[in-house]
């Protein structure tokens, strides 16, 4: 069972996830991070820049990849995930930007840009903690209901839903591009420790299906209970359709303090 995690908001799951990454890095340099983007992991990220300035950590060597690109933007686009990473992440928390990468939404080269990502993530040894949000459609990175559990990085075609989540990023809706490159379902498995957020009412449903849902290709989320490692945090209003809730605060209350999450 994914362990599940409730915390009063966002601040204190930026709290939880940093001591997890400080931890990681401490204990490996050159530690691989896999990045998402959206509203969600923002105040982790400035949980962990806050931490990392706080306690000195060296982050020079520490890589990562973030989960998907739209396909077609112009590059530098400011809503371009390559520029959100370099804004939300590489920035604030000091990281080398040689080193992190960000999947190529070039339509020109797109069509081996998904086989070139999983080459550089297998070449960097894997990802050890994969941060990720998921969608009111219950994807987790640009992975729509239907795509293959076992999928790896590719193109795929953003839905209406998403598509109409994602506009207030852009000046008008129609600007939001049609297509993605996103890791796949299978790719994000490999990853050591999966780490799922979600805040507030809007994804309590895809929480709800996530964790105690049948796995099923229908809700992406679901691919998590396949992996021996995933850690699910929540707040009271993403958690209120969970029907075994009283049971994951009762594990939490009586955790092994030496486990860390
Ligand atoms: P959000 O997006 O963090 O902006 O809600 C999550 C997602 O679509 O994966």
């Amino acid at each position: 069972m994914a362990e599940l995690v409730v915390v009063a908001d966002e601040h204190a799951a930026g709290a939880l996830v940093a001591d997890a990454i400080v931890s990681l890095i401490r204990r490996k340099p050159d530690a691989v991070l896999g990045l998402a983007t959206g509203s969600t992991p923002l105040a982790t990220y400035r949980a962990l820049a806050t931490r990392i300035g706080d306690d000195a950590i060296d982050v020079r060597g520490v890589r990562g990849f973030a989960l998907d690109e739209y396909v077609g933007l112009p590059a530098g686009h400011p809503e371009s995930y390559r520029a959100v990473i370099t804004r939300e992440v590489v920035e604030p928390l000091g990281l080398t930007p040689e080193l992190v990468r960000v999947p190529n939404g070039d339509p020109v080269t797109v069509e081996h840009a998904g086989a070139d990502y999983e080459a550089a993530i297998t070449a960097a040894g894997g990802v050890d903690l994969q941060i990720l949000g998921i969608g009111r459609t219950g994807h987790i990175g640009f992975n729509e209901p239907g795509s293959s559990l076992a999928s790896l990085t590719r193109v795929k075609t953003l839905t209406a839903p998403t598509r109409a989540d994602n506009a207030r990023f852009f000046e008008s809706p129609e600007d939001v591009p049609m297509h993605c490159i996103t890791q796949g379902i299978g790719t994000i498995l490999r990853a050591r420790h999966l780490v799922l957020l979600a805040f507030g009412e809007a994804k309590a449903q895809a929480i709800a299906a996530a964790v105690e849902g049948p796995v099923t290709a229908s809700q992406p989320g679901s691919a998590v209970q396949l992996h021996p490692h995933t850690t699910v945090i929540v707040d009271e209003a993403a958690a209120s359709k969970l029907e075994n809730l009283a049971y994951y605060r009762h594990a939490w209350d009586n955790k092994p303090a030496w486990q860390g999450i």
